[in-house]
């Protein structure tokens, strides 16, 4: 029996205790958007901390950030001609909200049926567990082939606010040949994905103030303008009925997407049907001129987060509020920037808001949030599309993912190093929703292809 199988097999003869590991993990709330949380965040990251120490890996550190520390480690195999793979991954979640529509705790995993859900069980604390049992799997059965570092994140959740500085300050700790990024998810069960592009992101409140408090809807109804009235005003003027964002300039950076490329998009099958099942919605609405695919991999778009204001408590009450907020998102592509959006939201705003109200817009994210698109026709990438065939039994789609993972072009800016982004969560993990969840074929399939990966990319790169 060859070293990939045995290492295989200490994986099928373990699943219970990958599992119960897996649980302690998930069970820590790890939510880096609530200062609340800082604790657990450590707590997380020593989770992971001692995990590698127990795997032989060594510098193992809570590298300190401006917010979350980032655990790091590394592996040397003791031949310099093998490559260096620098593993990234983030220990933070989304936070839980609205707690009442998970059927289970969300810090409290559960078996239900093939899938295991827990807060982060996909994204990506499964992922995260996946390539650990599979360093694992090699320790307990063989020797680790290659160099390994390893960069585990606390705030990839919240947009990496503090990574680019960090990564400056350590470019000569985290050089590497290239990096596995598994936080990019596969396309269904039986189609693994090769993800070469991803959307930047940029976030904002906004603020809308009338009166200096809530005001009589009788007394006063009829002589002042309403802050909630205007703010929906405001939001729906961004976009119009085609699907075309309206803040001024917002298209002009956007690169067009080749014909080819197009052909490409076309040929991957993700219809209108694959949406209209994957959301449950009625009907599909998008930027008009464009395929659903084309819309999420490589158009900007706006989206309305959330939106407070008034009052929503139980029966009847005449008001007219003195302030409205909306949580308001862009995800971009090449070659917005954050920044410039920021600058047509603030044009924007100052074109179309009437008088009578305070308008205040704050910035949830940073400038370094900001699209990425690799080349994954390298040697390492197409080593890895080996090992997704050789486990999934078909050849990895290559697309474009809407979502955004703000470090990969961090990475690529600073260290030089460009990502394979892949992963074993699925559309229909319901990642950042209630109760999201793994499949756990995905996550044994997915340890079984790091395993073969870590062997065949040191044999053949
Ligand atoms: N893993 C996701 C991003 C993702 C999901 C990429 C599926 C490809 C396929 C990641 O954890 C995430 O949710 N990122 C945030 C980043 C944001 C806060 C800057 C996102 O996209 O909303
Ligand atoms: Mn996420």
């Amino acid at each position: 029996m060859n070293k990939i199988q045995t290492a295989q097999n200490y994986i099928d003869n373990n699943k219970p205790k990958i599992i119960s590991k897996f649980k302690s993990f998930l069970s820590i709330p790890s939510i880096s958007s609530d200062p609340e949380h800082n604790d657990d965040l450590i707590k997380a990251a020593n989770w992971v901390k001692d995990y590698l120490e127990k795997l032989g890996i060594v510098n193992t550190a809570l590298l300190k950030t401006d917010k979350h520390p980032v655990v790091f480690g590394e592996f040397k195999c003791g031949d310099n001609t093998k490559p260096t793979i620098l593993i990234y991954g983030h220990y933070d979640v989304q936070p839980p909200d609205p707690l009442e529509l998970w059927t289970s705790d969300p810090f409290s995993a559960t078996i239900n049926g093939n899938r295991i859900v827990a807060r982060g069980s996909s994204d990506m604390k499964g992922q995260v567990m996946v390539f650990l049992s599979a360093i694992e799997a090699i320790v307990k059965t063989g020797e680790i082939p290659v160099n390994l570092k390893f960069m585990i994140e606390g705030e990839e959740e919240i947009g990496s606010p503090s990574i680019e500085s960090f990564l400056e300050k350590h470019k000569d700790r985290f050089s590497c040949d290239f990096v596995l990024n598994l936080d990019a998810g596969s396309l269904s069960k039986n189609q693994p994905a090769i993800v070469y592009g991803l959307r930047g992101m940029a976030y904002f409140e906004i603020h809308v103030t009338g009166p200096e408090h809530d005001l009589h809807s009788g007394l006063f109804g009829g002589v002042v303008r309403n802050p909630i009235q205007v703010l929906s005003e405001l939001l729906s003027g961004m976009i119009n009925n085609q699907g075309v964002v309206q803040l001024p300039g917002f298209y002009d950076d956007v690169l067009p997407i080749d014909t080819q490329e197009k052909q490409d998009m076309e040929k991957l099958g993700l219809d209108d049907k694959y949406y209209l099942s994957q959301t449950g919605a009625s009907a599909l609405f998008g930027e008009r001129g464009f395929s659903p695919t084309e819309r999420v991999g490589a158009r900007p778009t706006l989206d309305v987060n959330g939106i407070l204001g008034g009052f929503t408590g139980v029966g009847p009450k005449t008001v007219i509020p003195s302030n409205a907020m909306a949580k308001l998102s862009m995800r971009l592509v090449p070659d917005q920037t954050p920044k410039k959006v920021y600058e047509q939201l603030l044009k924007y705003l100052e074109e179309n808001a009437p008088e009578g109200i305070l308008w205040e817009v704050k910035r949830l994210s940073g400038d370094s949030e900001t699209p990425y698109v690799t080349d994954p026709y390298n040697a390492y990438t197409q080593c890895f599309a080996d090992s997704l065939k050789t486990i999934f039994q078909v050849d990895p789609i290559y697309h474009r993912e809407g979502g955004s993972i703000p470090i990969a072009s961090n990475i690529q800016n600073t260290l030089g190093a460009s990502s394979i982004l892949s992963g074993f969560g699925l559309p229909e993990d319901k990642i950042h929703s209630p109760n999201e969840s793994m499949d756990l074929d995905m996550f044994w399939n997915g340890i079984k292809t790091i395993i073969h990966y870590l062997y065949t990319v040191s044999e053949n790169c």
